[in-house]
């Protein structure tokens, strides 16, 4: 039997301040997490959804850094964005609280304090990376170097981006700071230890025998750190920027972000209510963490284990988490730009909110990594939301309005036909229940849009529309139905689309439903008027999509540029005038071109150089096919020492660009010229 709950306490994985949510963030955490707790808040259930910004960590002090501003600034300004865009979209969390506020501090430096009093953590000094230009430790990310596991040059101390290894300083290879760029040296520091080790028993048992259920890469994960092995893990750091580690002789020493951030859910549920200890401390609270895969270790072995090391906390009773969103085939990143940004798409597709938390949904990554792209997301738009829901909609409103003046008429005999499609929608009822609550999204989704798809077909077989003129008392029950179906349809996609379905109701001219009415026939009574129907979704066009392509297009150039900026050739040593002088460069036209026989790159070429007609042998042949050669114009060092290359003596060099990827491209006058013109 499953437990039966009182009441719910879902979090959703606190955001870095340090930057703007993408649709990645919001397909894997914010998105379902709000499904659920509407579905929640509409069978009345006792839920609190909990969330805020997470405003400590290096990647916060790096970007200030960077911008040579103080980290408050960065996370004043990206927990306002981040609240205003969550706000915008219509994730409606209880309270978005954050990790620099005052109740937080003191709820974070108590859960420690209690800890280190009961003597819960081991002190350790030991030898860490210092930047001595920068006199300052380095941890996490303010170290950079190569990954032992993939070889990118630009792993950090605590992880690895390309491959998403978990690393430590130690591991990395060539180790440089990224605050001066200089090798660091070690030195001595002083730290406290959560001895996970010390958890493995409890978290095997909780975990691998209590909770099967946990969706398979979840279960997968926790059972390879467990198999593992763990071992007792930091929670303080060397830094400026965090909350005081509360104990004597740790001056400039904070708590490890992850220590912090996860006492955010509890401190965000104290700011928000008196009753916060009903939520967190009662065993018939069902706790659930929404969070993204690379969140998994923290959300389900390191913070059960702070919990169960305080006591009188409850656990979660879940952790779904989804793989990870691409865009357009590539991995979103926030320091490549590669990202479609929340507060851009809501100003660049004002009342479109629901597009994206219909697309984010029937696209979400939930079994395995997925692709957004521009093309599915107007696809999805114009064949579903347009072509299903919103048709079906707009014709039952229209047929009341146009039939009787927006009255709604009295229900009369069913047909065997009617009583089998109210049958079927029932029936998607407790599919719909099942899918949510097994947080099985997409399929809940599908379910929901399952009312519309029904009603649809129940108005194409039946067509009201041509039967009114032979039959019009019939018409009556099957506009009478297609409006139940219509405001069903309201409910159930209130959890995924609450914009659509709130105009749905008031288009309709009714209050919102609960849950427990999903399902009835007798949500829109006989004789109440409806409003004006509108427009539920429009198509969107080629070029709005376009836009958005070309917005990425335009990163990708910029990005390359920056990237071919990395890795130009440095500049040579300095020559004189009359070492310029010496070479001899002229304008020439290539009038044949061969493969050398034998050779994969050589190209025999003949040139007119006006001063001759001369042959040079070339290693141009795998950029260049030969006919393409021919009469083209190129510069030419005609005094290059002769050299004899495969039995043909090469007299001067074709002068090529070569750029950082090693393409090659000819240098040609910006018009036909005389060949013998002198370069220089
Ligand atoms: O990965 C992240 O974006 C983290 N800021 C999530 C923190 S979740 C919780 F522990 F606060
Ligand atoms: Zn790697």
């Amino acid at each position: 039997m499953a437990k039966e709950f009182k009441r719910y306490l879902v979090t959703s994985a606190l955001p870095y301040a340090n930057g703007p949510v993408h649709i990645g963030h919001l397909a894997g955490v914010y998105i379902p997490s709000d499904i659920y707790t509407r579905y929640l808040r509409l069978k009345g259930c006792d839920v609190l959804s909990i969330c805020g910004s997470d405003e400590h960590g290096v990647p916060i002090t790096i970007k200030a850094r960077r911008e040579g501003v103080t980290p408050q600034a960065i996370v004043d300004r990206y927990h306002n964005l981040i609240k205003r865009s969550f706000e915008r979209l219509g994730i409606a969390f209880d309270i978005y609280s954050r990790t620099s506020s005052p109740v937080h501090a003191e709820t974070a430096s108590a859960f420690f304090r209690k800890l280190y009093d009961e003597g819960k953590f081991i002190e350790r000094t030991s030898l860490q990376y210092y930047d001595e230009e920068a006199q300052t430790f380095l941890a996490d990310r303010y170290i950079v170097g190569t990954c032992p596991r993939c070889g990118n040059e630009r792993a950090y101390g605590d992880q690895c981006e390309k491959c998403g290894s978990t690393l430590s300083p130690d591991e990395l290879i060539d180790p440089h700071s990224a605050v001066s760029g200089s090798k660091p040296v070690k030195r001595e520091t002083k730290h406290w230890y959560l001895p996970l080790n010390d958890y493995e028993e409890f978290l095997r048992s909780w975990i691998l025998e209590g909770h099967k259920e946990w969706k398979s890469n979840v279960y997968g994960q926790c059972k390879s750190w467990l198999d593992g092995g763990l071992q007792p893990r930091a929670v303080s750091r060397d830094l400026d920027w965090g909350i005081p580690v509360p104990v004597e002789g740790a001056e400039g020493k904070v708590l490890y972000v992850w220590f912090d951030a996860p006492i955010g859910y509890i401190s965000a549920t104290k700011e928000l209510t008196n009753d916060w200890e009903k939520y967190w401390k009662s065993d018939d609270t069902k706790l659930v963490h929404f969070i993204g895969k690379d969140n998994i270790v923290f959300h389900c072995i390191v913070f059960p284990s702070m919990l169960r090391a305080h006591g009188g906390f409850i656990l979660p009773e879940n952790v779904p988490s989804n793989e990870f969103l691409n865009l357009e085939g590539d991995k979103i990143s926030t320091s490549r730009n590669w990202a479609v940004w929340l507060h851009e798409y809501l100003d660049d597709f004002p009342g479109k909110e629901d597009v994206l938390r219909y697309v984010l949904c029937a696209n979400a990554p939930e079994t395995k990594d997925n692709d957004f792209t521009w093309k599915d997301f107007q696809a999805r738009n114009n064949s579903e939301l347009v072509a299903i829901l919103g048709n079906f909609v707009n014709r039952a409103l229209v047929l009341t309005q146009k039939y009787y003046g927006g009255e709604v008429p009295a229900c009369g005999p069913l047909t065997e036909y009617d009583r089998a499609t109210i049958a079927e929608l029932q029936g998607i009822k407790s599919s719909l229940e099942a899918n949510i609550e097994h947080y099985h999204f997409r399929e809940a989704l599908k379910d929901a849009m399952n009312f519309a798809r029904i009603g649809n077909k129940y108005l194409a077989d039946t067509e009201p529309w041509k039967k009114v003129k032979t039959d019009p008392e019939r018409v009556r029950t099957i506009l009478h139905i297609a409006l139940q179906i219509t405001a069903n349809t309201a409910v159930a996609i209130e959890p995924f689309m609450p914009f659509s379905s709130a105009k749905i109701l008031r288009m309709l001219q009714l209050g919102k439903f609960g849950w427990e009415r999903l399902g009835s026939m007798e949500l829109v009574p006989a004789g109440h008027v409806i409003g004006t129907p509108e427009l539920l979704f429009e198509k969107i066009e080629d070029d709005v999509i376009r836009r958005q392509l070309d917005k990425l297009a335009a990163t990708k150039a910029a990005n390359l540029a920056a990237e071919k900026k990395q890795t130009i050739v440095n500049q040579k040593d300095t020559i004189t005038f009359d070492d310029f002088q010496r070479m001899d460069i002229r304008v020439a036209t290539i009038l044949s071109a061969e493969k050398v026989a034998k050779t994969k790159k050589l190209l025999k070429l003949t040139v007119d150089t006006g001063i001759d007609r001369r042959e040079i042998v070339s290693g141009i042949a795998e950029h260049f096919a030969p006919d393409e050669l021919v009469g083209r114009q190129v510069l030419v060092l005609v005094n290059l020492e002769p050299r004899e290359l495969k039995g043909t003596l090469s007299r001067g060099m074709i002068l090529m660009a070569e750029d950082a990827s090693g393409k090659l491209r000819l240098l040609t006058p910006d018009e036909r010229t005389d060949n013998g013109a002198v370069v220089g």
